[in-house]
């Protein structure tokens, strides 16, 4: 044999099993393989094997990486899944997550991206705005309004399964947020579609009064699994509508009544922060151990001062306290 010759024959040797390896159809395990291979050549893109909700995935989070927050646990499944497994729907999801600081507000939001993208919370098609990141002068809304309205369009020109979370939504100045509203309140503007993405406000507005609410409830001697969706509704749209420093006031987001969903973010208790410290200890690989969570959630400033029921921080503290405490 010629050499030319020979290396035809390992050309075609080596196409032809690539070729087989693609199209075969009777073979189950070789073309999972072939896609997977393909996709991480290609990298991230915006298709059903880096996008794909995980139902039973968010559930199980939901139930045992989130901890007292049985309110937000419930709403959030329904809202989320209801969505997603709507392959038509009319408007984007739109979630408002309300309450204190360290509550799990921006973790449940993870736990969300999580169930939906491969690559998680750290998925391109993920896009994260924070108040002092982006929008930090008020001097500049006029810059602002155009910017956001451009990253969202591009962002979802790049792909309609987007997810946008507004970080310290209290803190965004007023107007900003209402240069998305025809996104928000028509599925298509200017030939981009935007009833597939998700839309999540995070914010500290209506904080006060939902831990009054839960302070209540424990004054009573209620369990705190009592409380229900409807203790809090009557008061939070109202506040949040009416409070001068939010960036919801005035806003023609509400008025529209476009925010689909408030959810209240309850605070947190001595019991569920030792839960969390017990979680991170689980999650950095060491060996969990009760007597390093208990010191660690006892370190913790609580409130009220005489009853000690809430932690001040919630969780955020105790992630750092585990390592002073082993
Ligand atoms: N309810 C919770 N259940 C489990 N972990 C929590 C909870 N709240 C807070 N944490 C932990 O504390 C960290 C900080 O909370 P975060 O979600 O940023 O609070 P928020 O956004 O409400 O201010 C989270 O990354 C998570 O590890
Ligand atoms: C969905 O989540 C469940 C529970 O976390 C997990 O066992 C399962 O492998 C996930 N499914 C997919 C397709 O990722």
């Amino acid at each position: 044999m010629k050499p030319s010759k020979q290396h035809v024959l390992l050309l075609w040797i080596l196409l032809s099993s690539t070729v087989i390896n693609a199209v075969e159809p009777f073979s189950s395990f070789k073309i999972p393989y072939f896609t997977e291979t393909w996709n991480s050549i290609w990298g991230e893109s915006c298709n059903s094997y880096w996008i794909s909700f995980n139902q039973t995935g968010l559930k199980a989070d939901l139930e045992n990486k989130l901890f007292g927050q049985h309110i937000a646990s419930d709403i959030i499944f329904k809202s989320v899944s209801g969505f997603m497994n709507d392959d038509n729907p009319k408007k984007p999801l739109v979630l408002s997550l309300h309450g204190p600081t360290g509550t799990g507000k921006n973790f449940v939001s993870q736990l969300i991206a999580d169930n939906i993208y491969k690559k998680g919370y750290h998925s391109k098609f993920v896009h994260v705005f924070s108040a002092t990141l982006h929008f930090p002068h008020r001097s500049e809304i006029v810059t602002y309004k155009s910017q956001l309205q451009e990253w969202i369009k591009n962002g979802v020109t790049n792909c309609e399964r987007s997810v946008f979370i507004f970080d310290e939504m209290d803190q965004i100045p007023p107007g900003v947020i209402d240069s998305i509203k025809p996104y928000l309140d028509y599925g298509k503007v200017e030939g981009v579609f935007f009833q597939k993405s998700i839309i999540i406000f995070l914010s500290n507005t209506g904080a006060d009064e939902i831990t009054k609410t839960a302070l209540d409830f424990w004054k009573d001697g209620k369990d705190r699994e009592e409380m229900m969706l409807k203790d809090f509704e009557s008061f939070i749209s109202p506040i949040v509508f009416n409070s001068d420093q939010s960036s919801f006031s005035k806003s023609a987001l509400i008025d529209s009544c476009l925010l689909d969903v408030f959810i209240p973010f309850l605070p947190l208790e001595y019991k569920h922060v030792v839960q969390c410290a017990m979680a991170v200890m689980r999650d950095k690989g060491l060996q969990p151990d009760e007597n390093v969570a208990d010191r660690a959630a006892r370190s913790l400033v609580y409130y009220p001062k005489l009853e000690k029921v809430f932690a001040v921080s919630g969780c955020k503290m105790v992630i750092h306290r585990v390592h002073l405490y082993r």
